[in-house]
């Protein structure tokens, strides 16, 4: 063969991997709004960045007369590229082919990736549109998933690992996205579920829509398995760049360093009265938030999610941070099994990826009622207390008004290592409400009160002077510092400088035992 002919060849193969699935298929795949997998896979990464390998992969199946049915990249496109100048290694399933089937050759390429991605130390992106496992090739598609599940497990807390949902998940293949650390889908194309709407039926009559019962928004409101919901696949491809400038390419490296123009010592005059002086009025905590990071921007995850409790990422000073913080505007920021669970989450992966953890407290307790104790508030409420407890990452807590009861514990404080501990002069950190408190301290004296309310009212005022208020917690140093709102952000950031180099450890152990 000549090297022409060489080189023609090459360029055939390359064209003939790149039909995918063929025109039809692609021209279907654009018809529903869709990218192709390569189309994703170039716009993921910085442009003409992505490098494409194991292209020319094709199945191993003879039964089905399959043998005579091989497509090159065999249903996924796989390789590395840059994002922000950083790379990342990354599989996108191909639905023009087999409908993104799983056979043991596309698992082995998807393996291939994600081995040589922990190797050096670099995040890996799945973006899935698959129809499930290749029912032509039986268990070998099984052991292909069992194989992925087994890497999404043991390199968890080694680099970070991005599903994006961008079509079809169903049956065990929700798996592989599940265990990863973060799950984008696409509203309107994209599904997961474990069973679809035809077997449900079948078996339990009840009927529902493919998007009620597995859609973006039923994801990202109902169950939490969906941390960011896209209008498209353009913008659920500029989500996940955007995640990444939070964080770093794996578990031993410090986050992207970003800097900004917004001055480190802006003191910022809106959190004078951001606060309420009712105790029992809400305030929406986003307010603080976006008045103290850099530039005003809060990327937050899971925002349809346990909306009691809010939790994001943002800059300060140009450090990365993880954000934590009740919602006194929703449920009055109380914590509840969803908020529990979304916040030992959102804990657990800046601790994995040493990412700082800012907490910002006004927390009236844990949601009280059968309900709530049915549903397991023990259990899930530990998983918040737990990721607090055993998180070595710098942690700085902001306290702005309520800190009741063991919420109080939970949420950062000093006593499960909390490095610095800050209140605002408007904080109430006690064991209960004033009014609880009353109710049960003094229910002799209300009893036999001749004007009952004025007593009530009277012995609430003291109480609240005595103990709502930060400085019982300052006498004890359980507070380092009682701070004026207005001087949050250099607070935090001189925080954030004094804590770099916080070495902390845990004993050593194979792993806790976290209350799941
Ligand atoms: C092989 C498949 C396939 C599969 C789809 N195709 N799913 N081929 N194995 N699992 C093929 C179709 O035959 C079709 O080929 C092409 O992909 C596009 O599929 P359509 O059905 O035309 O697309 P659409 O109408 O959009 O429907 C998409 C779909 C449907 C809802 C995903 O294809 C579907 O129900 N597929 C089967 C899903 C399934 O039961 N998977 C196995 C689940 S069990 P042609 O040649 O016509 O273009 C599982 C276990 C995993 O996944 C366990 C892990 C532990």
């Amino acid at each position: 063969m000549t090297r022409e002919e060489q080189l023609q060849l090459l360029q055939a193969k390359h064209a003939e991997a790149e039909l995918a699935g063929g025109e039809d298929r692609i021209k279907k795949q654009h018809e529903q709004g869709k990218l192709t997998a390569r189309e994703r896979a170039q716009r993921l990464c910085d442009p003409g960045s992505f490098v494409e390998t194991d292209k020319f992969v094709v199945h191993r199946c003879t039964d089905f007369d399959m043998d005579k049915k091989r497509f090159l990249s065999d249903g996924v496109v796989t390789g590395y590229g840059l994002i922000h100048g950083r790379p990342v290694y990354l599989f996108s399933q191909d639905f023009t082919v087999f409908g993104g089937s799983l056979s043991g050759m596309f698992a082995k390429k998807v393996c291939k990736i994600m081995d040589l991605a922990t190797k050096t130390g670099c995040p890996v992106i799945g973006l899935n549109d698959s129809g499930g496992a290749r029912i032509q090739e039986g268990v070998e598609s099984l052991a292909g998933y069992a194989d992925i599940f087994l890497r999404n497990t043991l390199f968890s807390g080694v680099v970070p690992q991005i599903s994006a949902i961008m079509g079809p998940c169903a049956g065990g293949a929700v798996y592989s996205p599940a265990i990863t650390d973060f799950i984008f889908m696409v509203r309107k194309s994209s599904y997961m579920y474990i069973t679809g709407p035809e077997v449900i039926k079948t078996v339990t009559r009840e009927e529902i829509s493919h998007e009620d019962l597995g859609g973006a928004d039923s994801h990202a409101t109902r169950s939490g398995v969906c941390h960011f919901v896209a209008e498209n696949d353009e913008n659920c491809l500029e989500l996940i760049r955007q995640l990444m400038e939070f964080i770093p390419q794996n578990n031993t490296e410090d986050p992207p360093f970003k800097p900004t123009a917004d001055p480190a010592d802006r003191r910022e005059e809106s959190l004078k009265t951001v606060v309420p002086d009712n105790p029992n009025k809400g305030y929406d905590i986003k307010d603080v938030i976006t008045a103290v990071v850099d530039d005003g921007h809060f990327f937050e995850v899971h925002q349809g999610y346990a909306r009691n409790l809010v939790v994001g990422f943002a800059h300060l000073g140009g450090y990365s941070v993880g954000i934590v913080a009740n919602q006194p505007a929703w449920q009055a920021g109380a914590l509840d099994t969803e908020a529990s669970k979304k916040g030992a989450r959102f804990v657990r992966f800046c601790d994995c990826f040493n990412i700082p953890i800012i907490t910002f407290v006004d927390v009236p307790g844990f949601l009280p009622g059968s309900a709530q104790e049915y549903a397991g508030i023990i259990l899930h409420g530990a998983k918040l207390l737990y990721a607090f407890c055993e998180a070595t990452i710098p942690k700085i807590t902001v306290i702005t008004r309520k800190a009741y009861g063991g919420a109080y514990d939970v949420m950062s404080s000093k006593h499960i290592r909390g490095d610095l501990n800050y209140a605002f002069s408007t904080a109430e950190i006690a064991v209960m409400g004033p009014e609880g408190a009353v109710n049960i301290i003094f229910r002799n004296e209300l009893k036999e009160a001749a004007d009952k309310a004025a007593t009530k009212e009277k012995l609430v005022a003291d109480y609240r002077a005595k103990f709502a208020s930060p400085y019982k917690a300052a006498e004890l140093g359980y507070i380092d510092e009682v701070i004026l709102p207005e001087d949050t952000r250099p607070k935090l950031i001189a925080g954030l400088k004094l804590l770099q180099n916080k070495r902390d450890q845990n004993p050593p152990k194979k792993h806790g035992n976290i209350p799941l």
